[in-house]
């Protein structure tokens, strides 16, 4: 992490939703190739594919070491699952995780699909996942309506108390400050926590990044250094979305609305600069 937060002018915001849109497209792309028999390699593949025609570069690939674009993390993978020859089965719970670097600034976000669609799977499993990304947009919100970056923690956790108190939400990994790096300070906490971090203020963008578990949050990191499992071998659900706070308000970069239709309920409209 640098020391100090980076803040961003509206013209570095402005390429970042464009690294942010790059980055949705990207990950469109691999949810859509998440079908019955393909393989994690194939979703990396799909991903990867439309971040080089966007003339756009992969922020993971190399990120110490990081053999790939994507993360694609399967049921009782929480992160950090690397794409391989792992065959896809109706049901399985996929959570992608990727970004792109355009003209030097970063995108980042996650979101959790269904192989063979939700039909296929678990009605808990697909509330795990829906439960995950509300929350999600829960501490988006504070970044808005927030006084300091650990708002966000604590609504993460207010919300997640109030929608499922049954499900574990993982304190292990954390959002992030993201600029002309993938990850910066400040560091953002999914939970409440007395340490509030630094003033919200305008130009600075955050990647928030809630995950939630059907069991308990212990995790334990396989021998290959990177892929992250529960330790109980429950399922595991991420999102994440890359956000700008500036002048006029906040804008999800890596949502095609800048995140309008899901701030709604929340009483936030997001102001786009472009
Ligand atoms: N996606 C993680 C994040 O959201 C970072 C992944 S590390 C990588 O912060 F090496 F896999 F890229
Ligand atoms: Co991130």
């Amino acid at each position: 992490m640098l020391t100090g937060v980076e803040l961003k002018s509206d013209d570095q915001i402005r390429t970042m939703r464009r690294a942010g849109l790059i980055t949705r497209a990207a990950l469109q792309a691999a949810r859509a190739a998440c079908v019955p028999g393909a393989t994690t390699a194939d979703v990396d593949a799909a991903g990867a594919r439309v971040i080089e025609e966007a003339g756009a570069t992969s922020n993971f690939k190399g990120y110490h070491g990081y053999p790939a674009t994507l993360c694609v993390s399967v049921n009782e993978v929480v992160v950090h699952g690397i794409p391989g020859d792992r065959v896809l089965q109706p049901g399985d719970m996929v959570s992608i995780d990727g970004g792109a670097i355009v003209d030097g600034f970063h995108g980042d976000s996650a979101l959790t699909v269904f192989v063979g669609g939700e039909e296929q799977a678990d009605p808990g499993h697909v509330r795990l996942s829906q439960v995950t990304e509300e929350i999600l947009w829960a501490g988006i919100a504070a970044m808005a309506t927030g006084r300091k970056v650990g708002d966000i923690g604590a609504a993460i956790e207010a919300r997640a108390q109030e929608l499922a108190p049954d499900l574990g939400l993982i304190e292990d990994f954390t959002g992030h400050g993201i600029g002309t790096q993938m990850h910066m300070d400040p560091e953002v906490l999914n939970y409440d926590a007395k340490r509030k971090g630094p003033k919200l203020r305008p130009g600075m963008c955050l990647a928030i990044e809630p995950m939630l578990v059907a069991g308990d949050i212990a995790t334990e990191t396989l021998a290959d250094d990177w892929t992250v499992v529960t330790a109980d071998g429950s399922r595991a659900s991420h999102w994440e979305h890359t956000v700008a706070r500036h002048a006029r308000g906040i804008w999800v970069l890596t949502a095609e609305d800048g995140g309008a239709e899901r701030l709604a309920p929340y009483g936030v409209t997001p102001v786009a600069l472009d």
